[in-house]
């Protein structure tokens, strides 16, 4: 079954299949190739290069991409889109002055998605949450991370982590899982730390190790959430059944979680948006992902990651939406990448590398996902017809995308 999609006005990020990051300078690189053709077989990318090498096959179908662009899909390595209900009521509170930090303090926040994420059945959550996938595959999105993290007992983590292993076996879109118990302190623990750690770790870990619910470990490193020493603890207890850290860190506060994400070898550090100059040397010269997020940052009305010190200090950078219902409810990584540029100050090379390529390392997936390179995933998006590429940050609220293509079949 191959598919042939030709007359490519320009296909993007093509690279070698030895490229699974890119940092630094060469962020602004974005390899292309004009007037292109494309082959899928099997689901992957078999073949791709200048409309005047085109090869004579005989394909099943034929897509003409007249005037459109083609790129990988984006890479969402960040998102928390599995919850019920909505918070809009805090989002008029905070209109009117109160703050997130002061919404949390009276047992809204993460706690009040956990009150309703427990109230609700498993099946409630499986079809609020596939609305959204649904959501974020029509506009692009490709691959996703979905953390827990709105359970916060044993039986609301795990109901969290079967419905995103149950979106896992219904879509064709590749979904990696992370545990994310450690998001907030259930108010029966407030004056037992201690107490929930344990249950994390003796309790949910066990058994969501034994079902192979999770791929990622996470805590919120915060001031108000969970201590440096408390994420190393949880991010140790993971690592023993074989979950890599990939946390949260200095969203409001720089305290230390970006070293201790890097001490227990993260594959990402995310959020980032209060960096000390400390932090980014620490950075260098690491194996973990810096992730940056910026609907949220707009949401809030919180800093936005400094992509042009860190870029400049040589570092790697990702672009994800962080989807969820208190801090960011929107999962349209094209947004992501159109504010990436107007508020970062990313070019759109760079917020195109970090939305795909970086994206995928900071999942685990790079060697099949985020580029234009034979034998990945044929995770593509196709464009309506547009000028040049800088159009799809700077036409940043429309719907550019004309098909969208997932594992080599059209998703409509
Ligand atoms: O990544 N910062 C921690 N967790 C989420 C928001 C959680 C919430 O408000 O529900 C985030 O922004
Ligand atoms: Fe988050």
């Amino acid at each position: 079954m191959k598919t042939l999609i030709i007359n490519i006005k320009e296909l993007l990020q093509v690279r070698d299949s030895s490229i699974l990051k890119v940092s630094g300078a060469e962020m602004a690189i974005l390899p292309t190739i004009k007037n292109a053709y494309l082959v899928i077989q099997n689901g992957l990318i078999s073949d791709f290069g200048s409309m005047d090498d085109l090869p004579n096959i005989n394909p099943e179908k034929c897509i003409d991409a007249d005037g459109k662009m083609v790129l990988p899909s984006w890479c969402d390595s960040h998102t928390h889109i599995v919850y019920a209900g909505n918070r809009e009521q805090e989002f008029v509170d905070r209109i009117n002055g109160l703050t997130y930090e002061e919404i949390a303090n009276r047992g809204g926040g993460i706690l009040n998605s956990a009150k309703k994420l427990n109230e609700a059945t498993e099946e409630e959550i499986y079809d609020q949450s596939k609305n959204r996938l649904e959501e974020v595959m029509r506009i692009g999105t490709g691959a996703v991370e979905i953390k827990s993290g709105y359970g916060l007992t044993v039986d609301g983590e795990l109901k969290m982590l079967r419905v995103i292993q149950r979106l896992a076996q219904n879509y064709p879109i590749t979904i990696k899982a992370t545990f994310l118990g450690a998001h907030a302190f259930p108010l029966e623990y407030a004056a037992n730390h201690k107490g929930y750690i344990d249950l994390i770790i003796n309790e949910m870990l066990p058994e969501i190790a034994k079902n192979k619910l999770a791929d990622y470990i996470d805590a919120f490193c915060e001031t108000g959430y969970f201590t440096v020493e408390e994420t190393e603890q949880i991010m140790e207890a993971g690592i023993k059944y074989g979950l890599k850290p990939k946390i949260h860190v200095n969203q409001f506060n720089s305290i230390g979680g970006i070293q201790a994400g890097i001490k227990y070898k993260a594959i990402s550090v995310d959020h980032l948006e209060i960096m000390k100059p400390e932090d980014i040397e620490s950075l260098k010269n690491t194996e973990t992902m810096p992730v940056a997020l910026p609907s949220c940052s707009y949401f809030l009305s919180i800093p936005y990651t400094p992509a042009r010190e860190m870029i400049a200090a040589g570092l790697p950078l990702a672009l994800a939406t962080d989807y969820n219902p208190g801090s960011t409810p929107s999962g349209n990584m094209n947004f992501v990448v159109a504010t990436a540029c107007i508020k970062m100050k990313m070019t759109p090379e760079e917020a195109i590398n970090a939305a795909t390529l970086n994206g995928a390392y900071a999942m685990g997936i790079s060697e099949t996902h985020g580029s234009i390179t034979i034998g990945k995933k044929a995770n593509l998006i196709i464009t309506k017809p547009i000028p040049s590429y800088y159009q799809l940050p700077y036409a940043f609220g429309s719907n550019l995308i004309d098909t969208v293509i997932i594992e080599g079949k059209i998703f409509a």
